[in-house]
C-alpha cells in the first residue's frame, strides 16, 4: 500500500500524458484548462487505493481512475454553468472565461472522453465499468436536476435533500471505489460493501461541501463563498435553520430569500447569522461526523487487512475535516 500523496503524484503524471492540444482549440483548451486548475484528486486517489487493496495494480486501474475524474471535471463545468458560479479552484470558470456555449460542448466532450477510457480494458472488464458509469452517471443528472428543482421549492424536506445529494454527488464516490473494485477483480460481495462505503463518505463529503460554502474561508476555499445562499440553494444549514429556528429566525430566513433589496454580500452575513443562531451550523457538523461514522461501520464488514481499513479510515477523517 501507498500513502494518498503517492497515490495522487502517479495519479498527476498519467494526468499530464492525457491532456493533448488538439484541434479546435476552443474545443480542447477548456478541457486542458479545467483539468489542470488543481483539485483535490480525491476520486481518482480512491479508485487506484481501492484497487490496490483487493490486490489488484494502481498501473491497471490508472484509465478507470482517469475516466472518474474526466467525468468530475466535466460535471463541475455543467454545474458552474447551472449554478452561475463565477469561481472554480480560485480560477474563472470555463463559461466566464470563454463563453457558454464552450461550456456545454467542452463538458459533451468530456464526458465521451471519460467513456472511451474503459475501451483499454478487456471485454468483461469493459462491461462492467461501462455498466456502473452510465448508472452513475444517469443519477447524478437526476441528482442535479432535484438541485435546481428544490431552488423554487419551499417545501423541500431533509430526507429528499439526502436522496438528492446523494444522487449528485455520493455516488460517484462509490462508483470511483467500486471501480478499482471491478479492476482488482474483487468479489461481488466486497465491490458492493466498498461502494457503500464510498457513498456514505460522499454525503458527508456534500453536507461539508455546503458547510463550506457558507463558512470556509475564501481566500482558500476556491470558491465564491455563500454562492448557495444566493442560488437560494436548499441545503442542510438551509432546511435545519427553519427545523431548529425559533420562530423570528424562520421567519427571517424566509423573508432574506425573498427579498431583493439588499447587496449579496448583506444578505450572505444575515443567513450566516441565522445558520449559527438556530443551531444549524454545529447540526450540519454533527451530520457530516454521522455519515463518516456510517461509512466507517460498513468497514468493518469488509474482509480485509487491518492496515488497508486504517488507511480507507484515515481518508475518511481527513475529509471530514477538510477546509478545501
Ligand atoms: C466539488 O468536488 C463538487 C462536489 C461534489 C462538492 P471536489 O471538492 O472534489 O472538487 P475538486 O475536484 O477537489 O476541485
Ligand atoms: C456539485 O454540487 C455536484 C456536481 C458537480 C455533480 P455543488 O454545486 O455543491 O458543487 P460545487 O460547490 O459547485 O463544487
Ligand atoms: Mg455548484
Ligand atoms: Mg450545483
Ligand atoms: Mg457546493
Amino acid at each position: 500500500m501507498q500513502n494518498i500523496e503517492t497515490y495522487q503524484k502517479s495519479f498527476l503524471s498519467y494526468l499530464e500524458d492525457f491532456v493533448v492540444n488538439k484541434k479546435p482549440k476552443n474545443l480542447y483548451e477548456p478541457i486542458n484548462y479545467i483539468l489542470k486548475l488543481g483539485g483535490k484528486r480525491l476520486r481518482p486517489v480512491l479508485t487506484l487505493m481501492t484497487s490496490e487493496i483487493f490486490n489488484g495494480s494502481t498501473s491497471a486501474a490508472m484509465d478507470a481512475a482517469l475516466s472518474v475524474e474526466v467525468f468530475h471535471n466535466f460535471s463541475l463545468i455543467h454545474d458552474d454553468i447551472m449554478d452561475d458560479a463565477p469561481l472554480r479552484r480560485g480560477k474563472a470558470t470555463v463559461h466566464e472565461k470563454w463563453d457558454l456555449n464552450t461550456g456545454i460542448l467542452s463538458g459533451d466532450a468530456m464526458l465521451i472522453l471519460a467513456y472511451q477510457l474503459f475501451e483499454n480494458y478487456e471485454p468483461k472488464i469493459f462491461q462492467a465499468l461501462a455498466k456502473l458509469f452510465s448508472k452513475t452517471a444517469l443519477e447524478v443528472c437526476e441528482g442535479q436536476q432535484y438541485d435546481i428543482d428544490f431552488e423554487t421549492r419551499n417545501d423541500v424536506t431533509i430526507p429528499e435533500y439526502l436522496k438528492m445529494i446523494e444522487y449528485k454527488t455520493a455516488v460517484l464516490v462509490g462508483a470511483a471505489m467500486k471501480m478499482g473494485a471491478i479492476v482488482a477483480e474483487a468479489s461481488e460481495e466486497d465491490q458492493n460493501l466498498i461502494y457503500d462505503f464510498g457513498r456514505y463518505l460522499g454525503v458527508a463529503f456534500q453536507l461539508q461541501d455546503d458547510y463550506l460554502d457558507a463558512f470556509g474561508n475564501p481566500e482558500t476555499f476556491g470558491k465564491q463563498v455563500g454562492g448557495d445562499i444566493l442560488e437560494n440553494k436548499k441545503t442542510y444549514l438551509y432546511l435545519k435553520t427553519l427545523e431548529l429556528g425559533n420562530n423570528a429566525e424562520k421567519t427571517s430566513l424566509l423573508d432574506l430569500m425573498i427579498n431583493k433589496a439588499l447587496t449579496d454580500d448583506e444578505k450572505v452575513e444575515k443567513v450566516k447569522a441565522l445558520f449559527n443562531a438556530s443551531g444549524a451550523a454545529d447540526a450540519t457538523q454533527l451530520a457530516v461526523k454521522d455519515y463518516t461514522q456510517k461509512a466507517f461501520n460498513v468497514l468493518d464488514k469488509i474482509n480485509i487487512s487491518e492496515d488497508k481499513k486504517q488507511m480507507l479510515q484515515l481518508f475518511g477523517e481527513q475529509l471530514m475535516n477538510r477546509r478545501v
